[in-house]
């Protein structure tokens, strides 16, 4: 660790994990629901462990870019963060939001309070007044960052890395517009929702993916910068009109049918561009460095998100597919490996790079680390599979043939049981990874030793 003040990484990293480790075992708790479905009715019922399961998801994936930013953007403006009070403050906002949310949620409170009860919108159901803490939080963060890069180095990765951080909590403001048309609702919803994911997100996965490949691999500055640029610019292209493919079917004009299938086809590039990005860097780079662990999970992630987020979005995004299967299984499966492998495993990379680093000491449980990416994803992608044979029978029975969907749920008891399976090993691989990050073997780098790069 080059700054001191890099440290406040470790506190958002350790909320980001233990959030992590409470969104697995919710999924779990909503695959068993699946296959015995009045497993905890009466005290977890199925739609507030989904909320909490996706809000979890959402929460500490921001908490794991936040704390990203605020290990690397020191390392890149060569300089210290403008301000660790301020960041302290910032993870004490979320981390009472979290909470509120939490007993909101599971005790069912203020149901229909404008400020206090939740809104009911999928991913955005947090009460009025968590939205706004979210929103000071996020203005005191992006305060912090960006007067430490203001008065430090201006890189590429900053740039793009800042640029995506503004733009998705500016979108976050749409969250607060829910007219009665609902219609108009779900505009707006994917103002949000989609334009996070395939739009500001991808920005800082590009710019955080780029950061590891230059310390992992050492290839020049200039080359990874070139990449970079191409690919955020593939994005944005692609991602903003991409949009359309969620308005198909909500009552806005038929034109977006043809904008829709078009950008978001387009939009298979940027993912393709970031895995050839990371393997080219890989094979042109000089550098055989330490971290196998941060390497895999670069890898994996580059990978697995050309495939749940390129592949397996494509599936379904050309207008005429997804008149067939709209908010099947098909839509889950897609959802599941599109997440995982793009901010999951981003965010997974950058702390088994970061980590060891910031406790001062040498790539630790490198074998515990790698055994946990190969236990986790392996799970994942089993579940995309399941799930999305179970929504190819699906869409069949239900929209070809047109059993009713509870009859069609039926038959899919034993796709259900899998996914069930492929939980487990979801879950044993989190706990794995959270041991290996958590507990390293002993040795402490000696004074005046350097840690590996
Ligand atoms: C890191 C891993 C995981 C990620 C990124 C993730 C992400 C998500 C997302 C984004 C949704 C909303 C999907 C949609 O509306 O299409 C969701 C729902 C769900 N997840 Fe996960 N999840 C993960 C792990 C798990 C695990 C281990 C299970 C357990 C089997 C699970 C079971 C479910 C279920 C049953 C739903 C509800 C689907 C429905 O409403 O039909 N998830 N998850
Ligand atoms: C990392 C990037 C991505 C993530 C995390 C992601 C995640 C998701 C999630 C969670 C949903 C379900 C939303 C809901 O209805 O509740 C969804 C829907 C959808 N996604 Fe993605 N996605 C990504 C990229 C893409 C890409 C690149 C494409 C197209 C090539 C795509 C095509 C679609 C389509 C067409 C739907 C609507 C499915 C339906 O009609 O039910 N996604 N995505
Ligand atoms: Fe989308």
């Amino acid at each position: 660790m080059k700054y001191q003040s890099q440290k406040v990484a470790l506190g958002f990293f350790a909320v980001a994990l233990a959030l992590f480790a409470v969104q697995v075992t919710l999924g779990l708790v909503l695959g068993w629901i699946y296959v015995e479905p009045n497993f905890l009715s009466g005290l977890v019922p199925f739609n507030i462990a989904r909320m909490l399961h996706t809000n979890s998801l959402i929460v500490w994936l921001l908490l794991g870019f936040f704390g990203s930013a605020y290990y690397l953007v020191p390392e890149e403006a060569e300089r210290e963060i403008y301000s660790t009070k301020l960041a302290w403050l910032q993870l004490a906002i979320f981390v009472l939001g979290t909470a509120g949310v939490v007993v909101t949620y599971l005790f069912n409170l203020f149901d229909g309070n404008w400020l206090l009860g939740n809104e009911g919108r999928e991913f955005l159901e947090q009460p009025r007044w968590v939205k706004a803490g979210i929103v000071v939080a996020a203005l005191i963060f992006l305060y912090n960052i960006s007067m430490t890069v203001l008065s430090g180095k201006k890189t590429a990765i900053t740039n793009i890395l800042l640029t995506g951080l503004w733009g998705l909590a500016l979108l976050f403001l749409f969250a607060f517009v829910n007219p009665e048309n609902l219609g108009l609702d779900k505009m707006y919803w994917w103002y949000v929702v989609h334009l996070w994911v395939e739009g500001t997100w991808e920005l800082v996965m590009a710019s955080i993916l780029a950061f590891l490949m230059l310390k992992l691999t050492g290839v020049d500055r200039e080359v990874v910068e070139k990449w970079l640029y191409i690919i955020a610019a593939l994005a944005l292209f692609s991602g903003i009109l991409g949009t359309g493919h969620h308005y198909y079917w909500i009552g806005t004009p038929g034109y977006w049918q043809w904008i829709g299938s078009v950008f978001s086809s387009l939009e298979v590039a940027p993912f393709f561009s970031m895995m050839a990005f990371a393997f080219v860097m890989v094979w042109k780079g000089r550098r055989d460095h330490p971290n196998k662990a941060a390497l895999l999970w670069s890898l994996g992630c580059a990978t697995l998100a050309f495939f749940g987020a390129g592949v397996w979005g494509f599936l379904h995004t050309l207008h005429g597919v997804n008149y067939y299967t709209h908010g099947t299984q098909i839509t889950a499966a897609h959802g599941h490996l599109a997440f995982y492998g793009a901010y999951v495993c981003l965010n997974l990379a950058l702390m088994s790079y970061a980590l060891p680093h910031l406790r001062g000491r040498d790539p630790y449980n490198q074998v515990l680390n790698m055994a946990s990416f190969w236990l986790m994803s392996g799970g994942v992608v089993f579940m995309t599979f399941v799930l999305t044979f179970a929504g190819t029978v699906q869409t069949h029975l239900q929209r070809v043939m047109g059993m009713s969907y509870m009859e069609v749920q039926d038959q899919l008891w034993i796709f259900y049981a899998m996914r069930f399976g492929a939980g487990v090993a979801v879950v044993l691989g989190a706990v794995l990874f959270i041991w290996a990050m958590a507990f390293p073997s002993r040795e402490i780098i000696e004074p005046g030793q350097v840690p590996a790069e």
